[in-house]
């Protein structure tokens, strides 16, 4: 592309730079706009539209490319471990053996909360949506960790982010054992972090816990998939958050808050529910009928993607570990699979999908394996937060640590009343 745009408003012809990255789309920089012609750009959703520089994720939407630092998502998901990614993420490179050992000691002792948690947590309903509970105990970090709140200081930001990685899956364990009335387990430093989180999760006092290896080693590679995702909604909310200088705690939180919509990390949820409704294959076609028909509101969750127009790369290896814990427990004909693999058929042939680019995305087959694995569907949503927090903190400290960051100020196109005068109230019709 060349070097150089031009644009003309109210008959100005200004130049703007284009600029390329490693691989991707170039960026027509149109940070002069305003200055130079008075106009705004308008690109409602910011579907055309780069946020940031950043080295730590790249997607290939047609493709069906995912790339951490540069390393196929399918890679990474089949040969490292979840720590491994995290490590991966915060420092740019794999680790070494002695750094992956350095780093899994220090995640591990940052497992537990402060025991004034506990109280914190007896303020919720026992029917509260755990992702209500984990907005809020995530945000009530910051009440807890004043040293590790200076956003300025490289050192707290180090240890803020070791501590949110760490102590995430311990929180949405709370938020699942106090969901059933269960007592709290603390996390145990002979465990690697998927085992501690299933433990956590599934012990009680009454006798030891043993973790299935299958079902760490799936929900393990269920983490790595769901590790980052570029500047999706939940990442550019925390960047915006943080672009302020809010505490990463509080970011992280507001983070959270958006991955909750049914359109975000929600759709995992909504997805199973929407199996679980659809019920049997022979239901499928009605229901993908629905989908079609603009005037109904029904939408396929789990289908489609703003970035991905081909297959999710997520969705193929997802789809993999699904029939592995369902052979793990001798479930290959669940039911709930078998509509999906039905729905899957059905509108990847439907002329619908085909010119809408519309493919199962990695919410489609999750929610089967986090049921089969013995989560409810409230806790789907919750396992993607845990998982995607190490992402939204390498997003947050690589926006933190960009010299050209700034406070996030959108515009707007203003389409209400003019300047009118005030009426008092005996004059109004
Ligand atoms: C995640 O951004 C990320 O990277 C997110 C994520 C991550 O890792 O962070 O990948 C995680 O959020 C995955 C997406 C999970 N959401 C769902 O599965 C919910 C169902 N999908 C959609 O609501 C939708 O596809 C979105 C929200 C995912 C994407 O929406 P877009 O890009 O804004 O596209 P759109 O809503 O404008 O849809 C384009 C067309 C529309 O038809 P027209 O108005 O052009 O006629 O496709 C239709 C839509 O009606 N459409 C669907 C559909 N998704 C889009 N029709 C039926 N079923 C669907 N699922």
């Amino acid at each position: 592309m060349s070097a150089a745009s031009t644009i003309t408003v109210d008959g100005k012809e200004i130049e703007m730079p284009v600029r390329s990255g490693t691989i991707g789309p170039d960026v027509v920089d149109i940070s002069k706009l305003y200055a130079k012609t008075g106009a705004f750009t308008f690109d409602p959703g910011f579907t055309s539209t780069a946020s940031c520089e950043s080295k730590i994720t790249y997607i290939d939407g047609d493709e069906g490319v995912l790339l951490y630092r540069g390393y196929p998502i399918e890679q990474l998901a089949e040969q490292g471990d979840y720590l491994e990614t995290c490590y991966l993420m915060l420092f740019g490179e794999l680790p070494t053996a002695a750094q992956k050992a350095d780093f899994d000691y220090r995640v591990t002792r940052h497992t537990m909360v402060h025991d004034q948690m506990n109280r914190f947590f007896t303020g919720f309903r026992r029917d509260a949506h755990p992702m209500a509970v984990m907005v809020a105990s995530v945000g009530a970090l910051s009440a807890f960790y004043h040293d590790s709140t200076d956003i300025t200081d490289e050192t707290q930001r180090m240890i803020a982010s070791m501590r949110m990685i760490a102590k995430m899956p311990t929180l949405a364990a709370m938020a699942y054992k106090y969901s059933i009335g269960q007592p709290f387990v603390y996390p145990k430093n002979d465990l690697d972090y998927t085992s501690n989180f299933l433990r956590m999760c599934y012990a009680v006092p009454c006798e030891e816990y043993v973790v299935n290896p299958v079902f760490a080693k799936a929900l393990d590679k269920i983490f790595i998939l769901h590790a980052d995702h570029e500047q999706n909604a939940s990442t550019s909310t925390v960047r915006l958050a943080g672009s302020s200088g809010a505490n990463p705690f509080a970011c992280i939180a507001a983070g959270i808050a958006c991955l909750w919509g049914p359109a975000h990390g929600g759709a995992n949820e909504a997805a199973l529910k929407m199996l679980m409704e659809i019920g049997k294959p022979e239901n499928v076609a009605k229901y993908v009928a629905k989908a079609k028909d603009k005037n109904d509101p029904f939408r396929l969750m789990g289908f489609g993607h703003r970035v991905y127009k081909n297959y999710d790369p997520r969705a193929r290896i997802m789809q993999a570990t699904t029939h592995q814990v369902l052979k793990e427990l001798g479930k290959n004909d669940d039911p709930l699979l078998e509509v999906a693999v039905q729905l899957e058929q059905i509108a990847l042939k439907d002329e619908y999908f085909i010119e809408k680019k519309l493919y199962p995305n990695i919410d489609f087959y999750s929610g089967i394996t986090l049921k089969a694995m013995g989560f409810p569907t409230d806790m789907f949503t919750v396992l993607f937060a845990v998982a995607r927090t190490v992402g939204w903190i390498a997003q947050w400290a690589e926006m933190i640590e960009d010299p050209m960051q700034k406070i996030g100020r959108p515009r707007q196109l203003y389409v209400g009343a003019p300047r009118r005068d005030y009426v008092a109230v005996d004059a109004r019709g």
